[in-house]
């Protein structure tokens, strides 16, 4: 059963395909106060359980990317770390999730930065805050940059998504990855099996 619906039909979703004796997959997102009672529903029903707030295999690749450019520049204080995300202009939060993941991999792996800044600034910006910045407009179903800056130039990566498609390939390669398996996971998981 794959749960993409609303934060407070899913914990009632679990209980059911938990009593079904089914797998799961859960991509709804704001629904984390309930994983303490997902957890148990799952564990006492011996099932399978995989959730993320990305399902995206490229997103989930492009974390690995970013961690490897960000331990990279933990050596090279010369730059400068930024990121800012572009979404289409009906989405209810900023920033977003992806966003805020990014972010966490990059205060996590580059010292110099130590927390992060998404509002906007009436002040200079501290060296240790990492600026995330936030556009909503149009269509765009998801950008995220990552952006390394220097005196001498500037390194950027970059993750577009086309449209949706890409979250529901990856929550249905999860599915099949959770086949068989028993537990309580997350696309972290399944990716880490992926590249082993
Ligand atoms: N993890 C990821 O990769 C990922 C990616 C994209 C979105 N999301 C998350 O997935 C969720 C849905 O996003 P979306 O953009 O797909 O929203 P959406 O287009 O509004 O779709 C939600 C669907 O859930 C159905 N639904 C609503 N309440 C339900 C209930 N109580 N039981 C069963 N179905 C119910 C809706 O049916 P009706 O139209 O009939 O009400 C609708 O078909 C959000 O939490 C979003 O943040 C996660």
């Amino acid at each position: 059963m794959i749960d993409f619906t609303v934060p407070s039909a899913v914990v009632d979703n679990i209980r059911r395909v938990a009593a079904a004796r089914k797998n799961m997959v859960v991509g709804t997102t704001g629904w984390y106060d309930g994983m303490t009672e997902a957890k148990q529903l799952v564990g006492a029903a011996g099932t399978g359980f995989i959730y993320s707030s990305n399902f995206s295999v490229g997103v989930n690749v492009f974390y690995r990317v970013v961690e490897a450019a960000a331990k990279l520049m933990n050596k090279v204080p010369d730059y400068d770390v930024f990121g800012y995300e572009l979404h289409h202009n009906q989405k209810l939060d900023s920033p977003s999730g992806t966003a805020k993941s990014i972010a966490e991999i990059l205060v996590k792996n580059i010292s110099r930065k130590k927390q992060v800044q998404y509002d906007k600034l009436d002040r200079k910006i501290n060296p240790e805050e990492l600026h995330f910045a936030s556009v909503r407009a149009g269509w765009i179903p998801g950008t995220h940059i990552v952006g390394f800056d220097s005196e001498a130039d500037t390194i950027e990566l970059k993750h577009t998504a086309r449209s949706r498609a890409g979250f529901a390939l990856g929550a249905v390669m999860a599915a099949e990855w959770l086949r068989g398996k028993k537990g309580f996971f997350t696309m972290n998981d399944f990716i880490s099996d992926f590249f082993r």
